[in-house]
């Protein structure tokens, strides 16, 4: 099966490297604006491929959208990344046109196609999608709360000095330093939670960590992070094309799920091969509600920015 990711590169190239090494899909096409630069990554992947040991055939094309003619997945990861001090909200404006050119193209050529928009602000690019193409809403997906998660676990872990893979522990609402909400009252251990073996005070620290968990890469590496991107992106490809039915926190449309309508934003939902299969609406407490609704009226007036884009 075929996957297209738009933008070659960190995390566009992280994500086909992943994709390829654990054979997820057996064709993988990198598209990228800028001359020669999918072409280039896709040739050094593809050198890869017999010292570790995979078959997927990589290739990288400069905007030809020929190339991406009937993929089941569609990752769109072009745009600009946050530079040390910049907000993902800041990124709008240049974002939005990117993203929205690139999904027109491909659904010129995959009108089937799943769509899973990594670009940043996350939750408005995918309510843009979404509202931009028509689709159904079971078809664009937004990757942002697989890697919250994933570095809520691994916080979680570093506080307990216990393998991250035995952790357990999700993150919903927006993609952003100050409106995520890592479920501290639902993570576990091995099944048992967290809350008897870490104290409400460390607790509290590694939701704050987790918060600015993008920042604190962005400040160390002076652009966004990659690696845990790319990971989280191939996890949520996998889910589609393998029709694993994995619950992952993604940015989703919502309709009255969560007391809460027009707007995509995390929360947990079961991934298969028609993308969203099923948003699971789970009984949150009163203080998680509360930061639920905060955290939706942020990006709900993020997305007020798109109102001269989406006329
Ligand atoms: P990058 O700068 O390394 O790669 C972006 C690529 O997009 C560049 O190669 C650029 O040439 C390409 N591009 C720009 N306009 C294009 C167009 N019209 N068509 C095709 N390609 C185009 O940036 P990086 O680090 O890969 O980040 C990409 C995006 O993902 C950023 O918006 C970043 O903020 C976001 N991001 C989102 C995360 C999430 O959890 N949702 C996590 C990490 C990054
Ligand atoms: C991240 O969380 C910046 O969204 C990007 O790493």
């Amino acid at each position: 099966m075929k996957v297209t990711i738009v933008g070659a590169g960190n995390v566009g190239a992280s994500c086909a490297e992943y994709i390829s090494i654990k054979q997820i899909a057996s064709e993988v096409v990198l598209l990228d604006i800028k001359d020669g630069l999918a072409e280039g990554k896709a040739l050094d992947l593809r050198q890869t491929s017999t010292t570790l040991g995979f078959d997927s055939q990589i290739s990288g094309v400069t905007n030809d959208y020929k190339a991406t003619l009937n993929s089941k997945v569609v990752v769109i990861t072009s745009g600009i990344p946050r530079k040390p001090g910049m907000t993902r909200e800041e990124l709008i404006g240049i974002n939005a046109g990117i993203v929205q050119s690139v999904a027109t193209n491909i659904l010129k050529y995959s009108p089937n196609a799943i769509i899973i928009v990594v670009s940043n602000p996350m939750d408005t690019m995918t309510y843009l999608t979404l509202k931009s193409t028509g689709l159904s809403k079971n078809r664009i997906i937004g990757m942002g709360g697989a890697l919250d998660s994933s570095r809520f676990k691994t916080y979680l872990s570093m506080a307990l000095k216990k393998p991250a893979c035995d952790i357990d522990g999700m993150v919903i609402g927006g993609h952003g330093d100050t409106t995520m909400i890592p479920l501290t009252r639902l993570a576990s251990y091995n099944g048992i939670p967290i809350n008897n073996f870490l104290s409400e005070k460390i607790l509290d620290e590694v939701s704050a960590s987790t918060m600015v968990g993008g920042a604190t890469l962005t400040k160390l590496l002076g652009t966004s992070a990659w690696y845990a991107p790319g990971a989280s992106v191939s996890y949520l490809v996998d889910s589609v094309l393998n029709n694993r039915r994995k619950i992952i926190p993604c940015s989703v449309m919502l309709e009255g799920e969560y007391g809460l309508n027009d707007i995509c934003i995390g929360v947990p939902i079961i991934v298969g091969e028609n993308g969203v299969e099923e948003i699971i609406d789970i009984k949150l407490n009163n203080i998680e509600n509360e930061k639920l609704k905060k955290s939706a009226l942020s990006v709900a007036n993020m997305n007020l920015a798109l109102n001269t884009i989406l006329k």
